[in-house]
């Protein structure tokens, strides 16, 4: 029921662990394999001459050593729920100063970790941005050592130059199995950077990674920066709806697959991805917040979906949505609705006549009442009211 297949890799589910601390050893990669991955990426190899140009703030790091703590989860302020994560809330995963895998290292993993798993899995791989027989270098002996295919890790720098089509090209030259590049946003619509990355060879796409921005997050009591005084690398849900509609465009413009990344915690989170056009996901944050786990959790919970909705397989709903996403401007523009308030559900708070920026609120005996004629129609009122009283209702016109 939940097999899938691109680029001619078959997947027993659609849920891969994404590229990350949790793929950079061999005991990370069996323990995704148990926790019930379709597929694994590994962490990316890189040669450690590797220039970090356009990322100021990390140059001229020291190699094979690394800041502690490194890590950093927030969902609630400047604190951490876990019970919150768990129950879908959006948390961020910050990150600073994490290491790469050294070309040599990775093939050693992928020799072994062959031996003892049957599912795919993808070698990730970072060359130097202008060194495009660099990446040559890297690819050739991952496929080699057995793996079932390269993502290109296209995202890690925000540097236009990063998404070179040309880097595509060059490391299709050099090796037989598929190629996957994973695209970071930054300046490149996907309706035209997708195409050329496809024209390029591309087998798949992974869109779309976060870690180039620098980020921060402050305790203003203590006066400090948490937790290490620098800029961390952030990933999780936070991102998500930026990877949805980036997935969603990319969907409509290439024909190659495509594997939606970033904000995968919940089954629902995949779903999403799968009905924007998604052939399967690729999860990172989630396994640091809730353990390797997730991912056999993720994909039962898409195959009790599946049940519920009477889907056979996952492609009866991929895309399901695209259809109905428009461009804004294709919106209906002056529809005649208004808001309404329930007057047995309304409490008398205050909160919407606060909010509506057009005056429509008044409050008489603690009940909310709205005037349709100064009503704007734009459904703030709908989101602020705690007791959930209020509702847009078209109007008779
Ligand atoms: C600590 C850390 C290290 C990462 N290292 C890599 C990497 O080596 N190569 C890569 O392509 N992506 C890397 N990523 C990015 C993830 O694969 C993923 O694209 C990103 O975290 C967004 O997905 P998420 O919201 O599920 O975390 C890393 C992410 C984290 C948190
Ligand atoms: S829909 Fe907008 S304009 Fe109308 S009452 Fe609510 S907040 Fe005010
Ligand atoms: S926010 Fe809701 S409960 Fe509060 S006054 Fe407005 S309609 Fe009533």
């Amino acid at each position: 029921m939940l097999e899938v297949e691109f680029a001619g890799i078959k997947l027993k589910n659609p849920v891969i662990a994404a590229s990350a601390t949790p793929t950079i050893n061999l005991d990370g990669l069996r323990r995704a394999a148990e926790g019930g991955a379709g597929a694994i990426v590994t962490k990316s190899a890189v040669f450690p001459k590797k220039v970090v140009e356009g990322m100021e703030y990390v140059k001229g790091r020291p190699t094979g050593l690394k800041p502690s703590p490194r890590f950093m989860l927030l969902n609630k302020g400047e604190t951490y729920d876990p019970r919150l994560t768990k129950e879908g809330s959006y948390f961020t995963l910050f990150r600073v100063g994490e290491p790469y895998l050294k070309p040599e290292e990775l093939v050693r993993m992928i020799e072994k970790i062959k031996k003892s798993v049957n599912i795919p899995v993808i070698a990730s791989i970072a060359g130097a941005v202008d060194d495009l027989e660099e990446w040559q270098r890297l690819a050739k002996p991952m496929q080699e050592a057995g793996a079932d295919a390269i993502e290109l890790n296209l995202h890690a720098i925000p540097i236009v130059k990063y998404t070179n089509p040309d880097i595509v090209r060059a490391v299709k030259e050099v090796v037989s199995i598929p190629v996957i590049a994973k695209l970071m946003y930054g300046w490149e619509d996907p309706t035209e950077l997708g195409p050329k990355v496809e024209n390029a060879g591309a087998d798949a796409i992974t869109a779309v990674g976060t870690f180039g921005f620098p980020t921060m997050e402050i305790d203003v009591e203590a006066s400090r920066i948490l937790t290490q005084p620098s800029y961390y690398g952030a990933g999780g849900p936070w991102y998500r709806p930026v990877s949805l509609a980036f997935v969603s465009r990319l969907a409509k413009s290439v024909k190659v697959p495509i594997l939606g990344v970033t904000g995968v915690v919940t089954w629902k989170d995949a779903v999403k991805y799968i009905m924007v056009g998604a052939a399967a996901v690729e999860v990172s944050a989630a396994i640091y917040a809730r353990g390797y786990r997730v991912l056999g959790e993720i994909a039962s919970g898409i195959e009790d979906f599946m049940r519920r909705k009477g889907y056979q397989r996952i492609d009866d709903f991929r895309g399901s949505i695209l259809k109905e996403i428009v461009p804004p401007v294709k919106l209906e523009w002056g529809p005649p609705i208004k808001a309404a308030v329930d007057e047995a559900s309304c409490d008398g708070c205050g909160d919407c006549q606060e909010s509506c920026f057009y005056g429509a609120i008044s409050l008489e005996e603690k009940l909310a009442s709205v005037d349709s004629d100064k009503c704007d129609g734009c459904g703030l009122c709908v989101w602020v009211c705690p007791s959930k009283a209020v509702t847009m209702q078209r109007q008779r016109v």
